[in-house]
């Protein structure tokens, strides 16, 4: 059986064009252009605001000056701006081919579904749904034109397989439908453009500034603040997140592996610790609530030592969290 993600031999990707929405803040989308200059691609940075982009280009362009490297600012939200930018790198680059589309841009507001604005959900499901059907509808159709390989791969959430969880419904209904248009697509391009490889990428917790660089985008929205004086984010340090770095590295090995669901887990070598947020199980159980036709919702009841009580922050990693915390807590008694 010819398989459209069987294995690839990433150095095909060589002196290829790599796109990359959502990459201006140091999250997720920076550490696969900084993957992706490393393999020897050309670099778009995509987000929304100049001063951002203009960032992501310089720092790529000073550490990786063997490879060509741009930043665009565009709105995935509006398909305008999205078919500008294919045109603007389809003639930046004239004689390379698009090797890779990464539609990584997104948002999250933690409320619950009563406490959500309806604004809240607008922005989620207009940046996360439609912001990535905007990025494929640009970029999908000169993929297919190109003979060689190629790689589209969406940026869903570990939250888009496992049951809706109180506190992110907006964000977790979004995801799960990114997985369910990035399933369509891979079926739409399987037989007749077998070499375009799509995959939906579902990180565990990777270091970000996702929740700020939510409401900085939303207050931008508003008009109560300037996009001229966003900086890129600090993301801070976590104790049990991936680097971005370690993040990109494992995504590539995924598509190299030929992996349709890249759930990118906190596990070694992509980490240094034995903690994991085991995203397998916590999907598992839901397969196992639909085959019982029966949502098992009793962690909603337990009282939760720190945040809302949940069916998926409750693995390995989040025990041990709680575990040092009492720990901390003790000795400083
Ligand atoms: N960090 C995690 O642990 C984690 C886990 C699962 C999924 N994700 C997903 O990874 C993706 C990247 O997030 P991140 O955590 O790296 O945070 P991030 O803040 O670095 O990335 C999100 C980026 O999207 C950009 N963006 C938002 N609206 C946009 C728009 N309309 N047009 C263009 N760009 C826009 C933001 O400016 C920001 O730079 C998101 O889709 C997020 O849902 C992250």
């Amino acid at each position: 059986m010819s398989r459209q993600q069987g294995p690839l031999d990433l150095s095909l990707l060589r002196g290829s064009v790599a796109v990359v929405t959502g990459a201006g803040n140091n999250g997720i989308g920076w550490g696969i252009c900084k993957h992706a200059a490393g393999l020897g691609m050309h670099v778009v940075a995509m987000d929304l605001h100049e001063n951002l982009v203009r960032s992501a280009e310089s720092r790529l362009r000073q550490q990786f000056p063997g490879v060509e490297c741009l930043g665009i600012s565009c709105d995935v939200t509006r398909p305008e701006t999205m078919e500008a930018a294919h045109r603007q790198i389809r003639s930046h680059f004239p004689d390379a081919p698009i090797g890779a589309v990464f539609a990584n841009a997104g948002v999250i507001f933690n409320h619950t579904i009563l406490h959500s604005t309806l604004d809240e959900w607008s922005t989620t499901m207009n940046v996360n749904v439609l912001g990535v059907v905007n990025t494929l509808r640009a970029f999908v159709p000169s993929l297919r034109e190109q003979q060689s390989p190629s790689i589209v791969c969406t940026t869903a959430s570990i939250g888009g397989l496992v049951r809706g969880d109180g506190g992110a419904a907006a964000y977790q209904a979004s995801k799960h439908a990114v997985v369910a248009l990035t399933e369509a697509l891979s079926f739409e391009l399987a037989a007749r453009s077998p070499q375009v490889r799509v995959h939906v990428l579902c990180p565990c917790i990777v270091s970000s500034a996702l929740t700020r660089s939510s409401q900085i985008n939303a207050r931008i929205q508003q008009g109560d603040l300037d996009a001229g004086v966003v900086e890129p984010a600090d993301t801070g340090s976590s104790e049990f997140a991936q680097t971005t770095e370690r993040h990109a590295r494992q995504a590539f090995d995924l598509i190299a592996a030929g992996k349709f669901y890249m759930i990118t887990d906190n596990v070694r070598p992509y980490v240094d610790h034995d903690f994991p947020f085991d995203g397998m199980a916590i999907v598992r159980e839901r397969f196992e609530n639909m085959m019982d036709l029966e949502l098992d919702n009793s962690d909603a009841m337990q009282p939760a030592d720190a945040g809302p009580p949940s069916s998926i922050l409750k693995g390995p990693m989040f025990a041990e969290m709680k575990r040092r915390r009492k720990e901390r807590s003790q000795t400083q008694k």
